[in-house]
């Protein structure tokens, strides 16, 4: 099918990239899916023939970008000019508006991403280790008392962290108030135990000492550390609860990865975030669980602070940038057979792998692209390392003696309902 693409305004000779018909008034309001849009975003792609296409809601542009190249040209390598927000109102409306994932661009997206980002990164996290051993061989012993309970072990495992990290908030139980008080993180901030204590830029007097005005208020201050809950906590639980139905169903993944660290590690203790680099089967068992089916499948939308034309097609400022994040972690060119789940397609050609790359998309792209990533990849891997380290896995076993197969995709629902 031919499909001419819609014109814009007579600002810019460029096109608009390829798109759907419109309706009257509504445009392409009803052809925004509102169920896997990730599926629904590659029929269009098909339809279209375009790896880009363009939506206009109630003068809304928005655009879908299919492959990981445009995410690079377009979100990163332009990053400056993509690292706006649109407004999500039901958050704003929760009083979330705040919280970084959901803050446009400005002073009130600088400050706390800039604070957030310096204690995230990879020398940073490291500070959190202690925190995440702890809580990994927690969770594992309450697991080991009650098997049964798995799901909700993990769930405190998750909060627990980003509440110690970002509140300084002991979880002391599996319905601990905290767990539910966090949720409404912006009353949570307890003076010196929290995040603000140990992040140079929100401490005033530091600031002060330095001769910088510290610009960030109590509003930002608590927009910034209820991010740390708010985005971290349901993601990293997804994405353990993930890898453990995944295990179930790939049973030679669980025994590999166990072989790995009785060798490395030994049966004499636990293993820590000290032998991640000998253990890379771990890294790449968690590596797989966020590539298999990435928690935001066309991710969080970015938003363009001014006009842009891209390989010919117009993007005029303030449109939605939406990438497949999906689509990318199915690209025939670069994963073989993306379904199954296989951590050995990441290990190198010379040792016996398929030696493909890891997924970027997964934690987004450009000056938006998730501050918590090296935080939750770290926790992943040390509770599955804890748990697999000191844990069987067995299917389930039905009346008639047979193992109840697990639904794969209940896990795959699991993770796209996290962001
Ligand atoms: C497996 C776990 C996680 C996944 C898959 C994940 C994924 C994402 C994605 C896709 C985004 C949007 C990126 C973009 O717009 O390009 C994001 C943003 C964000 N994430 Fe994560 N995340 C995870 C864990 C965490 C953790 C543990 C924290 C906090 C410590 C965190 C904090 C944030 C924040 C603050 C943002 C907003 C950044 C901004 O808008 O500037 N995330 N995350």
């Amino acid at each position: 099918m031919l499909i001419s693409p819609t014109q814009p305004f007579k600002e810019s000779l460029a096109p608009f990239p390829p798109s759907p018909p419109r309706e009257p008034i509504l445009g392409h309001y009803r052809k925004l899916p509102l169920e896997n849009a990730h599926l629904k975003h590659l029929e269009y792609v098909r339809k279209y023939n375009s790896d880009i296409v363009y939506f206009n809601v109630f003068g809304n542009h928005m655009i879908v970008l299919r492959w990981q190249k445009f995410a690079n040209e377009i979100l990163d390598k332009r990053g400056a000019n993509y690292m706006d927000r649109p407004r999500f109102v039901l958050f704003d409306v929760m009083g979330w508006g705040l919280t970084l994932t959901f803050t446009p661009y400005g002073p009130r997206f600088k400050l706390p991403r800039s604070a957030l980002q310096t204690n995230f990164i990879k020398s940073a996290i490291v500070n959190y280790r202690p925190i995440q051993e702890d809580e990994a061989r927690q969770a594992v012993a309450r697991i080991l008392r009650k098997p049964a309970d798995w799901d909700k072990s993990l769930r405190r495992f998750a909060s627990a962290i980003v509440l110690r990290i970002g509140f300084g908030v002991v979880v002391k139980s599996n319905d601990d108030p905290y767990i539910e008080i966090a949720t409404n993180a912006n009353l949570a901030t307890y003076p010196g135990t929290t995040l603000v204590d140990y992040m140079p830029i929100f401490q005033s007097t530091e600031n002060e000492k330095a001769g910088v005005p510290n610009e960030m208020d109590m509003a930002d201050i608590q927009g910034a550390t209820a991010s740390v809950f708010i985005a971290g906590s349901n993601t990293t639980l997804a994405t353990t609860t993930v890898a453990v139905l995944n295990m179930v169903m790939n049973p030679y993944v669980f025994r590999k990865a166990r072989e790995e660290i009785d060798s490395v590690v030994g049966l004499e203790r636990l293993p820590t975030l000290a032998d991640r680099a000998a253990l890379r089967y771990i890294d790449y068992l968690v590596e797989e669980t966020t590539g298999w089916r990435p928690l935001s499948p066309i991710g969080i939308p970015h938003k363009s602070l001014q006009d842009d034309v891209y390989e010919g097609m117009f993007m005029p400022k303030g449109t939605y940038v939406y990438y497949n994040t999906y689509a990318m972690s199915r690209d025939p060119s670069v994963y073989k057979d993306p379904e199954s789940f296989n951590p050995d397609r990441y290990t190198p050609k010379e040792e016996g792998g398929d030696g493909e790359p890891f997924l970027v998309g997964p934690f987004g792209f450009g000056r938006r692209i998730c501050v918590g990533r090296h935080l939750a990849q770290a926790s992943v891997w040390i509770i599955m390392a804890t748990f697999i380290a000191t844990m069987e896995l067995e299917m389930r076993v039905g009346v008639d003696g047979k193992p109840i197969e697990q639904n794969r995709e209940d896990s795959a629902k699991i993770a796209s309902r996290a962001l």
